[in-house]
């Protein structure tokens, strides 16, 4: 299913995070695309929010590359693989053992992934775009396996008056 949101501020896009965050199942992973300052980083903290973790704990991992977030429920891993470019040497930072269908796996520079990365089985993919200076928009495409994540997304955008479009493909 494909789900496209249009955050017209700021707070639109914590909003929808929290909501998505709420839904989230243990062993998730969130691969997440779009250009510099698109909203990333953004978005991960309200998801972490939803999760339980203080959302201004959560700050860009561009230079440590990975944070941990135990106390989240479920426990939040959250990478940005902007430093080290393309196909990354995963093994390099770490995250395997974070593979562990336990931990939420939030990614973003998701692009920089190579074809047969692990992290892109039964992946959620959000690809973020400005739309004007305020507004982005977040296309999600949930895999099979996700259509409940999926579902109950779609019921809290409904519960909190936030707009989408959804399509089956
Ligand atoms: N509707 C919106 N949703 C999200 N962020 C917005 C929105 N409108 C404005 N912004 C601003 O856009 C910026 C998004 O920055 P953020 O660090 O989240 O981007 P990013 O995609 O993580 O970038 P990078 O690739 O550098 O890590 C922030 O300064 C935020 O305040
Ligand atoms: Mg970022």
């Amino acid at each position: 299913m494909r789900l496209i949101v249009r955050a017209e501020r700021e707070s639109d896009t914590a909003k929808m995070g929290r909501c998505l965050g709420s839904c989230l199942k243990p062993g998730t992973n969130i691969l997440m695309s779009g250009d510099l300052g698109a909203g990333k980083t953004t978005l991960t903290k309200a998801v972490a929010e939803g999760l339980g973790i203080d959302p201004q704990h959560v700050t860009s991992p561009t230079f440590s590359i990975l944070h941990h977030f135990p106390e989240g429920n479920p426990p939040l891993v959250h990478v940005d693989l902007y430093r080290l470019g393309e196909n990354p040497d995963l093994d390099e930072i770490g995250i395997e053992e974070y593979l562990d269908g336990v931990h939420i796996l939030m990614v973003e520079w998701s692009e920089y992934l190579g074809e047969e990365s692990p992290l892109k089985q039964k992946a959620l993919l959000i690809s973020l775009t400005f739309n004007g200076e305020l507004c982005r928009k977040f296309d999600f495409e949930f895999p099979q396996e996700l259509q409940g994540i999926a579902g109950c997304f779609q019921k809290c955008l409904e519960e909190q008056g936030i707009k989408y479009e959804s399509t089956g493909t």
